[in-house]
């Protein structure tokens, strides 16, 4: 049996960032109308081998084959024009345009914006999302549509453009698990009529269920290739970390003990005076990890500002340990024992250009112990810096060195070393292992349960399912702006979950 030519391969292709080797002399060849997932964690180097063989990034040596032919690919065009699409980890869709209009920007279509052209390209977009179950209205305004939708023109505009190869970089990131496996589907049938599809993921369970090959990545090389057949979760992510890693948080029952956290009807505005949180009261209790779950954008962001005194509430009370807090200050919330482990750590974090030890102290690098009399106390600040490297296990060459110069993981271990090394009453988690290898997310989850079983109230946010079944003792579900759902742990279904999620009913419907 001879292996059929490659739909899309590249030898050695190779791309430097500076100093950093992106990719090392990577050979990748994807068959013709397999799902062939890359996987690798976080800074692998799978966007930009996929940036190149998209015409988005060229090559710094290296060769890359449509079909058997060598070809260069200078700019996006000159992919669309041999049949290759992809969808990007971050939409490229313009948010005042309609789906049509935005499907024909840049495609080769004559007479651009006449309304009878208009007319055809609807109609053939019709025509594409019913035969794939896409489900698209060419005519909503793209600033209309959920992410999900959006997502979905993405792919019908690749498929628009005859996209035979069709790159997706982490689809399911911002999807609901529903979304996830409808979008799964509409893979197999996109593979059923040929085309060839590569799907970027780091989401272990996903790779199992959609594919056909796995190739794997690390470090800016490809460290392995299997099949689901041949492998499970545990081995591969083995592969991905190069090491053995646990998947299972270890935990105890929890031991829940009073309320710390009480928020009784809580509103909350964004900045153009619209609810975003909506009528929320929930509760959390010494000892236990309380999961909040939903899809990014749903409220979750804004009631994590009101509890850590980013954002004042319109409406509702906050009580911490039976103080009102409800107009508390970040300071005065830091001083009453809330810790913060924010959602975007480059920006409200870390300041990336500084010392880790010095971002190990920030915030209270003016108080006791860190200064006295206005005076830095170099050797304390050093002496906490040694202790939370170790007890972190903080991976870098030192803590003199910059943030900067850490990886994703890493930094993230810096924002929650600092975060629990004070006295913590709450810890407010929101994101705590976004965007973080699995290696370091397996640190990150041992630490905020040890913070639980110190006696913290744990407020976890998450729109990684896994981490709050993995996590949680208790997990409420957010819909836009209020919980739709609430349930124990252990009571919690990914299917139900997913629903909720979704909008529908909740596991023990509200
Ligand atoms: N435009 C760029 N400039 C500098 N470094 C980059 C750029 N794009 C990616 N990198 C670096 O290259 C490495 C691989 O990144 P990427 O391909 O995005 O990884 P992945 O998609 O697997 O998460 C990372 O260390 C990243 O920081
Ligand atoms: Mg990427």
């Amino acid at each position: 049996m001879t292996t059929p030519t490659p739909a899309l391969a590249c030898t050695g292709l190779t791309k430097r960032y500076g100093a950093l080797v992106a990719n090392d002399a990577v050979d990748f060849e994807l068959l013709p109308g397999e799902i062939h997932v890359l996987l690798g964690e976080n800074g692998a180097g799978k966007s930009t081998l996929m940036n190149m063989l998209y015409g988005m990034s060229a090559p710094d040596a290296g060769e890359i084959r449509r079909e058997g032919w060598t070809v260069t690919l200078g700019t996006p065009t000159d992919a669309i024009a041999l049949g290759i699409g992809m969808v990007h980890q971050h939409f490229m869709l313009v948010p005042v345009f309609t789906v049509t209009e935005n499907v024909m920007l840049g495609a080769e279509v004559t007479r651009a914006g006449g309304v009878l052209e208009r007319r055809k390209v609807a109609d053939e977009l019709r025509a594409l999302s019913a035969r794939y179950g896409l489900e698209i209205d060419p005519d909503a305004r793209v600033d209309t549509l959920s992410v999900g939708q959006q997502q979905r023109v993405e792919i019908v505009k690749a498929l628009y453009r005859k996209a035979r190869v069709l790159i997706l970089d982490e689809p399911t990131a911002v999807l609901t698990p529903q979304e996830a496996d409808a979008l799964f589907g509409v893979m197999r049938d996109l593979r059923a009529e040929g085309v060839s599809i590569v799907f970027i993921t780091h989401k272990l369970r996903e790779v199992l269920a959609v594919a056909d090959r796995i190739t794997v990545m690390r470090g800016g090389r490809i460290v392995g290739a299997t099949t689901p057949s041949e492998t499970d979760e545990a081995g591969l992510a083995t592969l991905m970390v190069g090491r053995d890693v646990s998947l299972r948080v270890e935990k105890r029952v929890a031991a829940p003990g009073p309320d710390v956290l009480v928020l009784e009807n809580v509103c909350v505005e964004d900045h153009r005076g619209i609810e975003v949180v909506q009528d929320l009261s929930l509760r959390v209790r010494a000892g236990e990890i309380l999961g909040i779950a939903g899809v990014q954008g749903n409220g979750q962001t804004e009631l994590v500002e009101v509890v850590t005194g980013l954002r004042r509430a319109a409406r509702g009370r906050l009580t911490l340990l039976g103080d009102d807090v409800t107009r508390a200050t970040p300071g005065h919330l830091l001083d009453a024992g809330v810790a913060h482990v924010p959602e975007d750590r480059h920006r409200h974090a870390l300041i990336m250009g500084w010392s880790i030890a010095d971002n190990l102290v920030l915030g209270r690098h003016d108080r006791p112990p860190f200064a006295r009399f206005g005076l830095r106390r170099f050797a304390a600040v050093a002496e906490n810096a040694r202790r939370l490297f170790a007890a972190f296990d903080i991976r870098g060459s030192g803590p003199e060195a910059t943030c900067q110069s850490l990886s994703g993981g890493n930094q993230q271990k810096v924002v929650l070393a600092r975060a629990l090394s004070g006295t913590v009453r709450l810890l407010v988690a929101n994101q705590p292992t976004r965007g973080v290898d699995v290696g370091a997310i397996e640190q990150l989850h041992r630490e905020i349960v040890a913070a639980r079983d110190a006696g913290a109230a744990v407020l976890l946010v998450s729109a990684e399912l896994d981490e709050i079944l993995g996590l949680a003792d208790r997990i409420v579900v957010m819909y836009r702006g209020r919980v739709v759902s609430e349930v124990d742990a252990g009571a919690a279904t990914r299917p139900a979950l997913g629903l909720a999620m979704a909008g529908g009913v909740g596991a023990q419907g509200v």
